[in-house]
């Protein structure tokens, strides 16, 4: 199985647009400690020919011209001159920056798109989608908990995780740490190897932890490292827990909390730039690798 990082930034990327956070003003001046990142989204494929993407950011485009693989190709049997080794879209939540890249994906190319029943809804609401012709590209409604082959040798299996609404559906008093089919991980699974992302979580109690243990490679939800940074920081009025993400660190924080987990390979994803371990010799990012953590970086790959 390869997995290909194609974002690990948060929503915003690094550095956003409109940010001189200090992860921000070093990206700006190309300081070598801090990579410039496209947001959320991953690659995965068994054959190399079929791939998977999982999510699908605002950033798509791009991210797809530095991957070759995923360009298109002249088939063996011919088919003409549109063609893309992206077969299917898996969607974790109705986040912006993980279903707006869709819009992208509207040259009436078929492919599959995939969520739970929730995620499909919230897409199905916003009639801008409808410019991905469903005639062409069916979307899927995954059961939670039931494994599902999507592509040859490719098996999903989607748990839900403690979450909220997305963020540009919130209303009210917003519920958050719900467990439904709005934010989910996804179980991977091909070669007899399994990988686990999860890209937003708001708490590892034990069933999250149930899911991760054993994964030769786990994609966790990095968004902050610490809860109040933005708050902290001016550039945001919440905690990283109202926004539907655990921090890495502090009490119940990712590093504490998956602290023992036996996984082969521990790499944090979905980061925002106010996150100072994305700054390479930061005492943050120290702390990360001491704790046997990665920090993801764009085009950063996977062989499983
Ligand atoms: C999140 O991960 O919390 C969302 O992507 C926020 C957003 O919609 O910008
Ligand atoms: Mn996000
Ligand atoms: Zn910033």
């Amino acid at each position: 199985m390869r997995v290909v990082v194609l974002g690990s930034a948060a929503g915003g990327g690094v550095p956003q647009w409109n940010c001189r956070c200090p992860v921000c003003r070093l990206a700006w001046a190309r300081d070598p400690r801090v990579s410039w990142r496209t947001q959320s989204s991953l690659a995965v494929s068994v054959d190399g020919r079929q791939w998977l993407l999982l999510n699908a950011s605002p950033d798509l485009r791009a991210q797809l011209a530095v991957v070759p693989a995923l360009h298109p190709r002249e088939e063996p049997s011919g088919g003409g001159l549109r063609h893309s080794p992206i077969a299917s879209v898996l969607i974790t939540n109705g986040d912006v920056d993980h279903v707006a890249g869709l819009l992208n994906l509207r040259e009436s190319q078929p492919f599959s798109i995939y969520g739970t029943r929730e995620t499909l809804d919230v897409i199905g609401g916003n009639r801008i989608f409808d410019v991905v012709s469903q005639d062409l590209v069916p979307r899927v409604a995954l059961d939670l908990d039931v494994p599902r082959e999507i592509l040859p040798g490719l098996e999903v299996e989607l748990f839900a995780v403690p979450g909220k609404v997305p963020l540009w559906l919130e209303e009210g008093d917003v519920a958050v740490g719900t467990e439904s089919g709005a934010t989910v991980g996804a179980v991977l699974s091909g070669n007899g190897r399994r990988m686990v992302y999860v890209p937003g979580c708001a708490e590892a109690h034990e069933g999250v932890l149930a899911r991760l243990r054993g994964a030769d490679l786990l994609l966790f939800d990095g968004t902050l490292f610490r809860d109040d940074e933005m708050i902290r920081s001016g550039t945001g009025g919440k905690t990283g827990r109202r926004m539907g993400h655990m921090p890495m660190s502090g009490p119940g924080g990712t590093l504490e909390v998956l602290a023992d987990l036996p996984v082969a390979r521990k790499v944090f994803i979905h980061i925002n730039n106010t996150n100072p371990a994305l700054i390479a010799g930061s005492p943050e990012r120290g702390q990360v690798e001491e704790a046997g953590w990665q920090i993801a970086s764009d085009a950063m790959e996977f062989d499983l």
